[in-house]
């Protein structure tokens, strides 16, 4: 039987995963958006490509969720994006209130699926999810680290020029300023970064990582990012449907892990059917996990918000 994807969120993130769900064929998709006529639209247009693009899944716009009955897998998106001076953390309380709306119908229509969060600020709306899904924690994943590590290979492997499927790259930590990109094991084919390239290339690699999402909304001043963020989602969603066992680095809440409790932040993890089915501890020298303490820090200073409107 074909599996089923709720994606929440009819906007370019939305709708980009739409896209890529099906041209990979992985899902028969329902978007879903509040905006009249929007989700409709975009899934009929997307829908009609299939002849074109050759894929036999179908697309469904609706504003409410009652056709995303029974989905396997609900990737959220919906929420404002950041304008230009924006961080996502500004976005923090607009977006808690969309996420848990959304939350409650996904839920109340799809009680078995895995939840894939987008929307930022990402590690506290995972949180927020969490909370109010009630769902065991390996079903609700955030969708960072793949996108953090994406945009860190693609300057690795622009710099080096090798190709980009070469490049590991590993990003830990929230998804903001303080993300910790972990040079010591990112490499070219095995080959160690620094051995590649001076440590003034790789800090300013490591910068631009960090700032990677500023950079892109200060070109487009009118929303962030959506070709990569859409990627990203979207092969975190295959990981799950087709029970590959990738491992990524995921937002994933810890209970103790890297000593941290209680909190949603980025590590590597094994995305199957049971969604978050392993979460692996790296050993940190204590620089690397001074970066991570305080990236969850600054994690648990936006939860720590939420918990009191709780
Ligand atoms: C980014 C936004 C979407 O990193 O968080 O591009």
């Amino acid at each position: 039987m074909r599996k089923k994807v709720t994606v929440v969120g009819a906007g370019n993130v939305g709708a980009n995963c739409a896209l890529r769900l099906v041209e990979k064929e992985l899902a028969d998709v329902v978007l879903v958006d509040v905006i009249e006529g929007v989700p409709q639209g975009k899934g009929l247009d997307l829908y009609q490509s299939g002849p074109v693009q050759g894929y036999d899944c179908t697309i469904t716009g609706s504003n409410d969720y009652e056709p995303t009955a029974n989905s396997d897998l609900a990737i959220l998106t919906a929420g404002f994006p950041r304008k230009p001076g924006m961080s996502r953390d500004d976005l923090l309380v607009a977006n808690y209130e969309v996420v848990r709306t959304a939350t409650t119908q996904i839920v109340k229509y799809s009680p078995n699926c895995i939840l894939i969060v987008v929307t930022n600020p990402l590690d506290a709306m995972a949180q927020a999810a969490y909370w109010v899904s009630k769902f065991s924690k390996n079903r609700v994943i955030g969708m960072a680290g793949v996108l953090d590590s994406a945009r860190f290979r693609t300057f690795i492997a622009a710099e080096l020029k090798v190709s980009v499927e070469n490049v590991v790259g590993v990003v830990m930590g929230g998804h903001g300023d303080t993300m910790v990109p972990l040079v010591r094991l990112s490499n070219v084919s095995g080959i160690p970064l620094a051995e590649l390239m001076s440590q003034a290339t790789i800090d300013a690699i490591v910068d631009r990582t960090r700032n990677g999402g500023a950079e892109i909304v200060k070109y487009l001043k009118t929303g962030s990012a959506y070709y990569a963020p859409s990627a990203a989602a979207v092969e975190m969603a295959e990981s799950v449907l087709k029970d590959k066992k990738k491992v990524m680095p995921c937002a994933a809440y810890l209970e103790g892990e890297y000593g941290i409790k209680g909190l949603f932040v980025g590590v590597p993890c094994k995305l199957g059917a049971r969604g978050i089915e392993q979460i692996y501890q790296v050993k940190l020298t204590a620089e690397e996990q001074a970066m991570l303490n305080k990236s969850a820090a600054a994690v648990q200073e936006l939860v720590d918000v939420l918990n009191k409107k709780q």
